[in-house]
């Protein structure tokens, strides 16, 4: 069997993304974002190329960079430079390489920015002035989100940041079914390995965490979750797992899933309890949660026994496999979320970009919600191209709510 082209795997993508397609139609008719330089740090595989050809399609300049330095699929990257944009990225760079890569997009001076984890938005505020120029950006993640806010408060932001993972339209479907699906097409490919009657541990239960305990379960885990907040340790008790702590769960997982987005979530304090031949992966945007410093202290020996698997064996002999480097599993071993998650996804990118293209003199420089009316249409989009039809209010049970739109 022969492998398929970078190119052919953006048509394959391209072929299933019907919601994208409708919305570059509108945003192009538009003309809005004719001659617009377009900065954007992504993931740099086939459905982000989707989006960046519909950026350019609509008439914007588009320079990318990768926002992980093991997400980048070369073959697409090399489609993408064919096709005419600006791309720079592969897979395995440095963190130099990748450092580089983000300052290009900075110094191209762009009017507007789409950011996958934040780097590319934090970098224009650690260079103050040369931000000012941009008239505002978008960002996908919970984890960019949360540094973007924290940044906000403490220093205020250059100019306006659309929260597009806030929008209902993206955390209900993008982060729940879109990471519970990859995360474990991640491990499934990567190990060759029957997920069910073993102990799977998630850590974290935000939307992330809730998706793919519900699909490790659907494999037939018994799934553990570990949690700091007693809201969400209850709703996951509610949903029927099991829940303790991460020092109490080492020693009995079989398969560690980190999805917090936050820091030494795993650490020599839990590897030293694990079980021999437990594997560890980590779905959060960043390679912080599993110290895997620490777990390399601590090996006698760190060899990889398959394509993404590391093997470390420590000093009693107990091995531990870690997958991915400690980086986004749905990612580094798998191709990221199913498209037609990234299809809604990216659509709420583009129509925010467009959002922010004709209403940036009248956005606050803050950190501002996806419009309502962008998050809804999106939403309907994707119903109308499955051909799914839903009811409407009438005007009484709109005024018996209490308002024209029925929402007050
Ligand atoms: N593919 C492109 N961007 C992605 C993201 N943020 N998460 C998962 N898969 C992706």
């Amino acid at each position: 069997m022969s492998t398929s082209s970078g190119l052919q795997k953006i048509e394959w993508a391209r072929a299933h993304m019907p919601v994208l397609a409708e919305v570059t139609k509108e945003v192009t008719s538009s003309g809005e974002l004719k001659g617009r330089r377009v900065a954007a740090c992504l993931h740099l595989e086939a459905k982000t190329a989707c989006l960046l050809l519909a950026l350019s399609q609509a008439g914007a300049e588009v320079w990318a960079a990768a926002s992980n330095p093991l997400s980048t699929q070369d073959d697409v990257v090399d489609a993408l430079i064919k096709l005419g944009v600006k791309v720079s990225g592969r897979r395995g760079e440095s963190l130099d390489e990748y450092s580089r890569d983000i300052d290009a997009l900075i110094t191209c001076h762009p009017d507007l920015v789409i950011d996958d984890g934040g780097d590319l938005i934090m970098r224009f505020h650690e260079r103050g002035g040369q931000g000012l120029s941009v008239l505002g950006a978008c960002e996908e993640t919970t984890t960019g989100i949360t540094r973007i806010r924290a940044l906000d408060r403490r220093a205020g932001l250059l100019f306006p940041v659309i929260a597009v993972n806030d929008a209902r339209s993206k955390r209900l479907f993008d982060n729940r079914y879109g990471t519970g699906q990859s995360a474990l097409d991640g491990i499934l490919r990567t190990t060759n390995l029957l997920i069910a009657g073993k102990n799977v541990v998630v850590l974290g239960y935000g939307w992330c965490g809730k998706g793919v305990a519900v699909r490790a379960r659907g494999l037939g885990a018994c799934v553990i979750v570990c949690e700091v907040d007693p809201v969400k340790a209850n709703e996951a008790l509610m949903e029927g797992f099991r829940v303790m702590p991460a020092l109490e769960a080492s020693e009995v997982g079989d398969v560690f899933i980190t999805v917090t987005g936050c820091r030494d979530v795993l650490t020599a304090r839990h590897f030293s309890l694990m079980k021999d031949g437990a594997l560890l992966c980590n779905a959060g945007h960043f390679d912080v949660e599993i110290r895997v410093d620490e777990l390399s202290e601590m090996a006698a020996e760190r060899i990889t026994v398959r394509d993404g698997i590391e093997m470390f064996r420590m000093r009693d002999g107990r091995r531990l496999y870690l997958l991915g480097q400690g980086r986004l599993v749905n990612l580094a071993c798998a191709d990221g979320h199913p498209v037609e998650i990234m299809d809604m996804s990216f659509s709420l990118q583009l129509m925010s970009i467009w959002y922010l293209a004709g209403h940036h003199l009248e956005l606050p420089k803050r950190l501002i919600p996806v419009p309502e009316d962008i998050d809804t249409k999106v939403a309907a989009a994707r119903l109308a191209a499955l051909g799914v039809k839903i009811d409407t209010l009438t005007n009484e049970q709109r005024q018996y709510l209490g308002g024209p739109d029925g929402n007050d």
